[in-house]
Formats: structure tokens, sequence, C-alpha cells
């Protein structure tokens, strides 16, 4: 029978399918697989950066300029503001291409939908410079950390309580699965030193909104204190800011495990939303004047928050973009982003929060445009960048 069916499929056929079932998850980026990424144009760019002087070469070098990679969609451009992709760092800009099971990207979504889309690498990182060439030392994501962070697979060490409803990360999410490999493989290093690259990207970055105009900035995690330096730097050329889980959460750093209250955190971000000077109104002379409290309780399912004591001072040319926060019901960051969201209220933006549990988006965590369900996330973007 088994003999039979093969001779009536054909050789054609079978080879047909053959092709087929290894071209599933992550195979499917063998050569033989046709692409899931739509068509477009593809060119690329420098910008921002300066010649500097180098001590240990005798000689001058070009430093903190931004890589930029300028995707055209084949059908043309027919949405008036382009997306900037700004991704946090680890990994580069590459995250947003095709994902790591090889499906449609994020990028690929957009231009599909007429935009112009430009992806940064962020300085030091991957095709960008160093700032002020590399005198810093690297850091990268150990496998351990990227476990513990709860990236891809807090189902399995439970470290908050909404962890137990995560479902859309593609593969186990651990050591030893192929999606999980090629994603750890995509983690690349990055400077330590946060003071100089959030100044050469603010400075780079205002310079590319510059020449292209008003833009859309999508960024994620990390990411966002960028998406917030260039608010701050450039407010006029942002059309509106989307922040997929924003990493800067004010004056903390939360990391997984929150199952013991105080474990898990640590002070980050001076002037709250950044490392380096934001505008805040009244002025400052140092970090130290903005005067915080905690409020809360600390719960390992609702973190406690670091706050400006009132009269709070005000951030208005943040407060002049558009801002959305986009959370994953199953993320470690719905235990903790009210921190954000409530502080960016309490300095004069009106931010909005779009909680995917509410548009009955069950099950994503923190790379969430990575997971099984990206288009659908994808979808709830694209609508509220067009209600804009
Ligand atoms: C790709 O195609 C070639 C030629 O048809 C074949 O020899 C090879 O095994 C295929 N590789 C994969 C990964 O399917
Ligand atoms: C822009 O083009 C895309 C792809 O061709 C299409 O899906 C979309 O409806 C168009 N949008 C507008 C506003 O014309
Ligand atoms: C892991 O995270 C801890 C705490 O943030 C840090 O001290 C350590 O250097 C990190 N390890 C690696 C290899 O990145
Ligand atoms: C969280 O931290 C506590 C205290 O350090 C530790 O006992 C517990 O094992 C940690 N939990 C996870 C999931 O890492
Ligand atoms: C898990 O998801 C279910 C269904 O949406 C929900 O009722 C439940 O509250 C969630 N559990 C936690 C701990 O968030
Ligand atoms: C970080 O970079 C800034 C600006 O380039 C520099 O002033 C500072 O000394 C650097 N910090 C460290 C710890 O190297
Ligand atoms: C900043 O410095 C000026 C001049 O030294 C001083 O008058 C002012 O009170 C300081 N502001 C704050 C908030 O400390
Ligand atoms: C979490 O805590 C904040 C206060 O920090 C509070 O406003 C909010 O209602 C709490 N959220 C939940 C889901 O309990």
């Amino acid at each position: 029978m088994r003999w039979l069916t093969t001779i009536s499929l054909g050789f054609g056929a079978l080879a047909r399918l053959a092709h087929a079932t290894s071209c599933t998850g992550v195979s499917a980026v063998s050569p033989n697989c046709t692409s899931k990424e739509v068509a477009y144009k593809r060119d690329y760019f420098y910008i921002g950066g300066e010649y500097v002087y180098s001590e240990s070469l005798s000689g001058s070098i070009f430093s903190d300029q931004l890589y930029v990679e300028k995707l055209t969609p084949q059908t043309g451009v027919n949405q008036t503001n382009p997306i900037v992709f700004i991704s946090a760092g680890v990994p580069s800009g590459a995250v947003w291409l095709n994902t790591l099971d090889n499906r449609r990207g994020w990028a690929s979504y957009f231009l599909d939908h007429g935009y112009q889309v430009y992806i940064l690498d962020i300085t030091s990182v991957g095709r960008s410079s160093q700032p002020q060439f590399s005198i810093y030392p690297l850091k990268i994501g150990s496998t351990d950390n990227i476990t513990r962070n709860c990236y891809t697979s807090p189902e399995t060490i439970m470290p908050y309580p909404q962890a137990i409803n995560h479902t859309q990360w593609p593969g186990t999410g651990i050591r030893g699965d192929a999606i999980f490999d090629s994603f750890m493989a995509s983690m690349i290093p990055l400077t330590s030193n946060a003071t100089s690259l959030e100044l050469s990207m603010r400075k780079a970055g205002c310079q590319l909104l510059e020449m292209i105009g008003s833009s859309f900035l999508i960024s994620h995690s990390a990411g966002s204190t960028y998406a917030t330096l260039l608010s701050d730097q450039c407010p006029n050329l942002i059309k509106a800011n989307v922040n997929i889980e924003p990493g800067n959460t004010p004056f903390q750093s939360l990391v997984g495990n929150s199952t013991v209250p105080a474990v898990g955190r640590t002070s980050a971000r001076p002037y709250g939303l950044t490392t380096t000077e934001i505008g805040y109104v009244p002025a400052l002379n140092s970090s130290a004047d903005l005067e915080t409290v905690w409020v809360g309780d600390d719960l390992a399912g609702n973190r406690s928050c670091v706050m400006q004591t009132e009269p709070a001072r005000q951030l208005p040319n943040i407060a002049k973009v558009p801002y959305v926060a986009i959370t994953g019901a199953a993320s470690p960051h719905i235990t903790y982003d009210h921190c954000i969201i409530n502080y960016l209220k309490q300095v004069g933006v009106d931010p909005e929060w779009i909680k995917l549990e509410d548009r009955g988006i069950l099950g994503n965590g923190h790379f969430m445009y990575l997971e099984k369900n990206s288009d659908e996330i994808a979808a709830v973007v694209l609508e509220w960048m067009q209600s804009r």
C-alpha cells in the first residue's frame, strides 16, 4: 500500500513533499527553502558620528556613527511617515527581519502595509561604531541571564504568577532547542557604557530623523531609552513612539526574579527614564535634584515603583510625542510596566498602555515580535499607528 501511494504521488510531488517537510521551524532558513519575507529593495547608509583623534593610533578615526538599513517595499510606499525600528541592542537590528523560526518578521509586516522602513543597529552594536572607538568594555547576555530574565521560558521557573500562562515562544525556549540556540546566537556584544551609548544614539538618531522626516519609532525593551532621548531632543521629528515593553523603567532595572520582593531589581537611570540628562522643568543642576519616593507594595505579580515626590518636575518635550506601551500577558513586564506609565503621567506625558490580554491576545513574553502570534501583535501596532 505504502509503495503504491509513493508511485501515485510521482517523483516530482515526492521531492516537493520532502522539500516542504524540511522547511519548517528553524530549518526553514536552509538555502533550499522559500523566504517568507515580502519583496523589498535594500539600501544602507551610515549617519552621525565624527572624526576623533585617537591617542593610541596617533591618528583620526571616525566614531559614534549609526548603521541604518532602508527597506522599500517592491510594491511602493503609500504611507506618509516612515518607521524606524530600534532594537534593545542585544540583538542587532536583524531581529526585525525574518523570525528565528522563519516566519515573516515585523519589518516585512509593515513593508507589506506600504511603509518605508528603516532598521538601526544601535551604536556600539553590530555594524554600527563603538562609541569613542571601543575604549569601554563590552557586555553581552549570558544563557543563564537570558533564562533568569525570563525572556523565553519563564513558565519553567515561575518567578512571577503570570508566567504560568506563557505559551507563545516557538519551541521550548531553553538551551538545546534549535530556535532558542539561534536566539542566543543573535545576541552580540554592546558597550557597557550607557552614557556614551545614549549620547551617541541621541545625536545620530536626531540626524537620521532630520534626514528622513517625521517618523514612527518602534522600539523594544532597552531600545525605548533611545526613543525617549530622541523625543527629548527632536520631538517634532517623531510622529509617535511605539514601545514594546519599554526597558527604561524609572530609576530601576527589574529583571526576572521577583519571587522574593527586593530581589531582581537594581538602581538604574539616574534621570528616571535615562542615564544621561533630559529636559526636566524646572531644570536640574544634577540628577541628585530629582526627589523620589517608593510607591505600592512589592508583590511578585505587581512590583513597587519609584516616582518623583510631588510637585514633580515635568518633561515637556517628551510630552509632545504620542506614546504607547504594549505589554504581553505572561511577560515579566506585566508585573512592572505600570511603573513607567504612571511616571510618564506624572511628568506630563499622556501615555497609552495596551495590555495584550485586554485585546484577548494571551500567552506572550518579552520578545513578543518573535513569538508565534507576532503578526497578531503587529496588527495591534498598525491599528494604533493608523489612529494617529
Ligand atoms: C537542498 O537541495 C539539494 C539539491 O536538490 C539537496 O541535495 C539537499 O539535500 C537539499 N538540502 C536541504 C537542507 O534540504
Ligand atoms: C498601501 O499599500 C498596501 C500594500 O499594497 C495596502 O495593503 C494598503 O491598503 C495601502 N494603504 C493605503 C493607505 O493606501
Ligand atoms: C548576569 O547578570 C548579572 C546581574 O545583572 C551580572 O552581574 C553578570 O555580569 C551577568 N553575566 C553575564 C555573563 O552577562
Ligand atoms: C529568586 O531569588 C530567591 C532569593 O535569592 C531565590 O531563593 C530563588 O531561588 C530565586 N528564584 C528564581 C526563580 O530564580
Ligand atoms: C492565566 O490565564 C487565565 C486565562 O486568561 C486567567 O484567567 C488567569 O488569571 C491567568 N493567570 C495568571 C496568574 O495571570
Ligand atoms: C562612559 O562614557 C562617558 C562619555 O563618553 C565618559 O565620560 C565616561 O568616563 C565613561 N565611563 C566609564 C566608566 O568609562
Ligand atoms: C541649582 O544651582 C543654582 C545655582 O547654584 C541654585 O540657585 C539652585 O537652587 C540649584 N537648584 C537646585 C534644584 O538645587
Ligand atoms: C499594581 O500596583 C499599582 C501601584 O503601584 C496599582 O496602581 C495597580 O492597580 C496594581 N495593579 C494590579 C493589577 O494590582
